[in-house]
């Protein structure tokens, strides 16, 4: 039995103190869950025990003996194996190039012997049930399925404490599941396994052992069998935290958006909407359900000047508006929360100030005529961070160097700082601490409360349930479903999310 142990780590970072003090143990067949904020120093944590980042202070123990990790490849050497938050695969290899990229098997006359490697790759996949075709190219397969490639690389190494920094992220509910199964079967092969997240179902379904850090420090641990999603959340973040949504029925007024047989073709030529209708009407939230691709992401752009419409109609408050720009429908009082925050939701060269006014700099109170009001733009963007609780030091700063989930909170508050008829949001509150969501969450009731009329699209059935007064279920271009929020289970969704009749 192995164990890997951390002892009083300490990193500093210009004006961060991002790991202060912080032990963790964990030893073959367990699973330790890492719980904690955006923020928290999780991340670095990891980085220090791959050999990526040198801690200031403490030290790394296997079985006992300390270690010094100059790179990764010492880590490697020493059984550690780290599937990172951004996969680091190559999009134009093989599945088995990528797997044996750096330690290729060599055999006789020093070529490189690629049917050894297929093979080892064939076993590997094997013994831990990561079913995948060695020869796929990397680009042409699913995140879920790059996923298990970049687990089968760091098996191929030999690895016997495997670090999973934030992997369910990026997996839809299925392949969540999927994926815990796969830890499970590592766990039982007598891995030790490090399982990062911010999400506390997930950490409370899979973990022998929660570990939480909070601002670098480590809080507190935790008994899956025995913690609740409160406690976590509180140790988390430091208070107690409202997990559920509080609101009223809602008492829905006129139709605020009017859908009409949307038609819209895809990136791929494909039909996205194969003729979509439906409406939100003020005082109402409508949430979007469905499994990523099922022409979502079109609606949205679509709904809001960013694609082109094929056929059907769109109204805003009873005018048409079916062709109009992006600016168009900003002027007709529309908040938009994109679902991709670095394409489309913000500058990222710019300031966090900058980017708060960004679509009303031609507007009163910032723009008197010709001159800018630069002191009205900050101090409308101090007090957007300190609402928000965007973590950065400065308003002034560029927005790329915040973290995503303070990216999206910039676009949030923007988005939600002024007077709007009609939101439409796209998972507000991807990548978003839990602190933080219960803040957005209040505000999209709010906006509902004060006469909006709101369109939420996730990816994430739990929010859209809390959420939706109404919800649709979209697959394949389709609206397949309709239910009213609140008399529906996740597990009746669900069959609908996956093509199912209601
Ligand atoms: N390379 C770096 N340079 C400066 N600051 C960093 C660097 N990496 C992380 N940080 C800071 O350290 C803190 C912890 O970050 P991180 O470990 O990424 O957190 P987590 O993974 O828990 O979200 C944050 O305040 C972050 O901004
Ligand atoms: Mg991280």
């Amino acid at each position: 039995m192995a164990t890997l142990e951390l002892k009083g780590i300490t990193k500093r970072f210009p004006g961060v103190l991002a790991n202060d003090q912080v032990d963790l143990k964990v030893s073959s067949g367990e699973i330790l869950g890492l719980l904690g904020e955006n923020g928290a120093g999780k991340t670095t944590l990891m980085n220090i025990l791959y050999g990526l980042y040198g801690a200031d202070e403490g030290e790394i123990l296997i079985d006992g003996e300390p270690q010094q990790f100059s790179g990764p490849g010492d880590a490697i050497s020493a059984g550690i194996g780290m599937v990172h938050q951004h996969f680091m695969l190559v999009p134009v290899f093989s599945v088995t190039e990528n797997v044996v990229l750096g330690v290729e098997p060599v055999g006789f006359g020093g070529v490189i012997d690629m049917k050894e490697a297929k093979k080892e790759v064939r076993d590997i996949s094997k013994q831990y049930g990561l079913e995948v075709d060695p020869d796929a190219v990397i680009e042409d397969i699913p995140v879920g399925i790059q996923q298990r490639v970049e687990i089968i690389k760091v098996l191929f190494r030999h690895a016997e404490f495997l670090i999973f920094d934030e992997p369910t992220a990026v997996l839809t509910p299925q392949e969540v599941e999927e994926f815990f199964g796969i830890l499970n079967g590592l766990k039982e092969a007598g891995k030790a396994i490090i399982f990062i997240t911010h999400k506390l179902k997930e950490v409370l379904e899979v973990s022998d052992r929660i570990a939480v850090l909070r601002r670098g420090a480590m809080v507190g641990e935790a008994e899956p069998a025995t913690a609740t999603e409160n406690d976590l959340a509180t140790l988390m973040v430091g208070r107690p935290v409202e997990l559920v949504v509080n609101k009223e029925t809602s008492d829905p007024g006129a139709a605020v958006l009017e859908v009409r047989d949307l038609v819209v073709i895809g990136d791929r030529d494909q039909m996205a909407l194969a003729g979509v209708s439906f409406d939100v009407r003020a005082g109402e939230i409508v949430g979007v359900a469905g499994v990523q691709g099922n022409g979502q992401t079109e609606l949205v752009e679509a709904l809001t000047g960013l694609r082109d419409v094929t056929s059907g109609t769109v109204k805003i408050s009873g005018t048409e508006v079916t062709h109009a720009t992006p600016r168009q429908i900003h002027g007709h009082s529309v908040a938009h929360v994109p679902e991709d925050r670095q394409r489309s939701g913000l500058v990222m060269p710019f300031t966090i100030t900058e980017n708060v006014v960004l679509d009303a700099y031609y507007e009163e109170p910032y723009s008197h005529g010709i001159s800018m009001d630069w002191k009205a733009a900050r101090e409308k963007a101090a007090d957007l961070v300190e609402q928000y609780d965007v973590r950065t030091p400065s308003t002034e700063i560029p927005a790329s160097s915040l973290s995503g989930g303070n990216q999206q909170k910039v676009i949030v508050a923007r988005e939600f700082g002024r007077d709007v008829k009609l939101v439409i949001a796209s998972q507000p509150t991807r990548g978003i601490d839990v602190g933080s969501i219960e803040y957005i969450h209040e505000r999209i009731v709010e906006e509902r409360d004060e006469g909006a009329a709101l369109l939420i699209v996730s990816t994430e059935l739990d929010e859209v349930l809390a959420l939706s007064d109404r919800i649709l279920v979209m697959f394949d271009g389709h609206i397949v479903a309709e239910y009213q929020g609140g008399s529906v289970t996740a597990a009746e969704i669900g069959l609908s999310m996956a093509g199912a009749a209601p």
